[in-house]
């Protein structure tokens, strides 16, 4: 039986209904606050049997710092794709990153030991692959560097994929995943898919900062086929392409039909604009919509090679401008 943690967000969400084309019974954990109705909104985008897909699932609600509810959870398990996390850039958010990242993984991790489990994939990020100092493209073997990395979420990720190593060690296959930002569709108002909705409402900053960027379908179907593989014991960056925040954010601007942003961010103006955002948090109790690391970074420009994947498992990425375009379709049919 599979189990699936995560289940409730983007990565998740996809990668259930992937599974659930092809098993009659997966394993899905839950919060009591998590929200189901997202989730099967994901399967009506794929599918007009959606609500018999979705009933596939056997929810079962664990926390995965509550290593009592977990353990619940992972009865008759052989097969674990653990995708939960906290994502955030917000400092204040730190000791919440350590426990629900790091914490939770030494609880997904102490289980798949326990409960010898036959393979565990495990959702990394890119966040965790540092700059070469040889050469300009990241690549799976780029060494990470504590010294130059100091916020809050690539930590939490590296300390997590330190316990998804130790898993290994001690008897269980595992596969590793490392994405970019992650497109794709639901989840409109959070993390990547916020993307969509504060574009569409005429966001107007962009910056010449670039990422790598891949759609969720791929990282699903990645997943999948590195689970189902001979393949344990190796980690893999998932980037279907390098680009320009500012040619993301046109792209979406021209696929829902709006003006594309208009104002290009200074290193100067994020950097006056992170400032006045804490000043506005702790003067209205409220999260900054802008950190000092999201300031920094709009400006970085990183480079990662998917040149592992592709070769291993001949897998071919859908351009980032078919994913915006198939994306986009499926935010306005909602929205209209
Ligand atoms: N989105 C991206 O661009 C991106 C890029 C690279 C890597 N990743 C990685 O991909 C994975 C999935 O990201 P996502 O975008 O799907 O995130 P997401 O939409 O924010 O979903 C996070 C999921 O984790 C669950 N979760 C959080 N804390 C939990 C806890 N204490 N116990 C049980 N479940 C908990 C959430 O459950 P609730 O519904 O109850 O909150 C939700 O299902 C993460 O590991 C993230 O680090 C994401």
């Amino acid at each position: 039986m599979i189990l699936v943690t995560g289940g409730t967000g983007l990565v998740g969400s996809h990668l259930l209904y992937r599974l659930s084309l092809e098993n009659d019974t997966i394993k899905a954990i839950h919060r009591k606050s998590s929200n189901l109705l997202a989730v099967k909104n994901v399967f009506r985008y794929f599918s007009e049997d959606y609500e018999q897909l979705f009933q596939k699932i056997d929810w079962v609600e664990a926390d995965i710092t509550d290593i009592i509810s977990l353990e619940e959870a992972f009865k008759n398990v052989t097969e674990v794709y653990h995708s939960a996390a906290l994502v955030s850039f917000n400092s204040k958010d730190y000791m919440d990153m350590d426990e629900i990242n790091i914490e939770g993984t030494t609880n997904i991790v102490n289980l798949c030991i326990e409960n010898k489990v036959k393979k565990l994939c495990f959702v990394s990020s890119v966040a965790t692959i540092e700059k070469s100092v040889t050469s300009k493209i990241m690549s799976e073997a780029d060494e990470w560097n504590t010294e130059k990395v100091s916020y809050g979420y690539a930590l939490t990720k590296y300390g997590a994929e330190m316990e998804v190593w130790r898993a290994s060690q001690e008897g269980v296959p595992i596969v590793i995943v490392n994405p970019g930002i992650i497109l794709g569709a639901g989840f409109w108002h959070q993390g990547s898919g916020a993307l969509f909705s504060k574009i569409e409402k005429g966001f107007s900053f962009y910056s010449e900062g670039v990422m790598g960027f891949v759609s969720v379908n791929d990282v699903v179907k990645a997943m999948i086929l590195l689970m189902k593989s001979d393949i344990v014991n190796e980690r893999y960056i998932l980037v279907a392409e390098n680009s320009s925040f500012k040619n993301i954010f046109f792209q979406i601007a021209q696929n829902l039909g709006k003006n594309p942003p208009s104002i290009k961010v200074t290193k100067l103006m994020s950097a006056i604009g992170w400032r006045l955002q804490i000043l506005k948090s702790i003067l209205t109790n409220n999260p900054p919509t802008l950190t000092k690391y999201a300031a920094k970074s709009i400006h970085d420009k990183r480079y990662y090679s998917s040149e592992k994947i592709q070769k291993t498992l001949n897998f071919n990425f859908e351009t980032i401008s078919e994913t915006i375009k198939r994306v986009c379709i499926l935010y306005k049919n909602e929205k209209s």
